[in-house]
């Protein structure tokens, strides 16, 4: 079969080499794809969001599936175009989708159906959300609702700090128009961890747990990124977490879409709070985690497409999900200066170390092909993941496999992992 990837980032490379792997699939394009994705699909230079290009070029090559990688798309409704033209797609649609398109929509579903989270207000009007922050406790979490690639997040200490907030988001309109509501919630402390599932509107299957690292700097410091690495599984995340998670939080939340006629198909990511009172949801996201499907797709038993295949068609019932029983770290090389402002084009020098090793893989998020050799071309440039027969082995693999690259102003974590010593 033809398989279509949409998307062009790490999370993407590590799809299309999942999808390589089954032997159900002879071709897979990647729209628009970057320079490692090369490697399984031919990328052809159509954006995520041109949704009458890629449903043309589907029809045109008779692509058999399509798989839809990033939130922007499948937020504007890109599953619904692919379905309207008799196309068969990966991901939920729009109505389904805005669970992580608009916070707001996300944590009054929770509240309606009893699925742990943080306490909250919601917001329009930025002089109620000014008065409600006089009383309120510190530190308190604001968000923008929309989309703001993981970065429409402000942790605040102080009335002060929450009042020039609330300004970035609603007045000098930061987050664009993800900032015209906005979500004023109760600071949790604990454990992160992101737990991706597969959905077929009914079912529910959760894959093997991950946490990511958002802040930009060692020890948590420094600005949230999209995410700086990645590990897999989660010690935090223990049997009595997961079995207390399905029951309160996956199954309910599965209802809870169906319910309102939004049933949801695809992958879900929940982002959990492991607090003192019990896991919380943080957030949801409608498709895999990125770094996370770069330490929870290399440990799939499972070929995707069989899987995927049986979301569309509503029989996930009959999968079963199978990981390998050994972890992966990932570490993200990144342009210095990401998140704010970085330079581009460097040339990126020993990616053939990767070749044909075992357990390694080089994942390119901000990539590009010149006629010089492959370079830089984005914030985070590449996630370097290694397995290893645990947590320890797998860190020191892949931070083994980073000195393996170099390019100018290559930046990244040094503690990815260092947390699973305290575990
Ligand atoms: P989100 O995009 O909602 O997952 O938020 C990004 C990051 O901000 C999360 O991964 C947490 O580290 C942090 N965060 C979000 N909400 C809260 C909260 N209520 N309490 C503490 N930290 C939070
Ligand atoms: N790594 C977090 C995300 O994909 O949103």
């Amino acid at each position: 079969m033809k398989v279509l990837i949409v998307g062009s980032g790490g999370r993407e490379h590590a799809i299309a080499w999942s999808v390589a792997k089954s032997d159900k699939v002879d071709k897979i394009y990647c729209a628009p794809g970057n320079a490692g994705i090369e490697e399984y699909a031919e990328c052809v230079p159509i954006g995520a969001m041109e949704f009458d290009r890629l449903v043309d070029f589907a029809k045109e090559k008779g692509i058999d599936l399509t798989i839809i990688g990033m939130d922007d798309p499948l937020v504007g409704g890109v599953v619904d175009a692919f379905e309207e033209a008799g196309l068969r797609v990966f991901g939920p649609r729009k109505n389904a989708a805005i669970i992580e398109g608009s916070k707001a929509f996300s944590k009054d579903l929770m509240k309606k159906y009893h699925i742990p989270t943080a306490s909250y207000e919601n917001f329009s009007d930025r002089e109620e959300a000014l008065k409600y922050l006089e009383t309120a406790k510190f530190p308190i979490v604001l968000k923008a609702d929309g989309l703001a690639l993981g970065k429409g997040v402000l942790i605040c200490n102080t009335y002060e700090e929450a009042r020039e907030g609330v300004k970035t988001i609603m007045e000098e309109k930061k987050f664009g128009d993800a900032g015209n509501t906005m979500v004023i919630e109760e600071f949790m402390t604990g454990r992160e961890a992101s737990v991706l599932a597969f959905c077929d509107g009914k079912t529910i299957k959760c894959m093997t747990s991950a946490q990511d690292h958002k802040r930009a700097k060692d020890g948590d410091q420094g600005l949230n990124t999209g995410g700086m690495g990645t590990f897999s599984p989660s010690p935090f995340y223990t049997k009595e977490v997961e079995e207390f998670c399905e029951k309160y939080i996956y199954q309910p939340t599965m209802d809870a879409m169906a319910a309102e006629g939004r049933p949801y198909v695809g992958v879900l990511f929940t982002g959990l709070m492991i607090t003192e009172d019990g896991p919380k949801v943080l957030e949801y996201n409608a498709r895999f985690g990125d770094p996370e499907a770069q330490v929870v797709l290399p440990r799939m038993k499972n070929d995707i497409i069989d899987v995927m295949e049986a979301c569309i068609d509503g029989r996930l019932d009959e999968i079963n999900l199978e990981f390998e029983d050994n972890a992966a770290v990932c570490v993200v090389m990144a342009s210095e200066g990401y998140p704010v402002s970085y330079e581009k084009g460097f040339p990126i020098h020993g990616l053939e170390s990767f070749k044909d090793k075992e357990g390694y893989y080089c994942f390119h998020a901000g990539s590009r092909r010149t006629e010089e050799g492959i370079v830089t071309n984005g914030g985070r440039v590449l996630g370097v993941t290694a397995k290893g027969k645990d947590l320890k082995e797998a860190r020191k693999n892949a931070y083994d496999a980073t000195e393996w690259i170099t390019f100018d102003n290559k930046y990244m974590r040094h503690d990815i992992g260092k947390a699973i010593d305290e575990a």
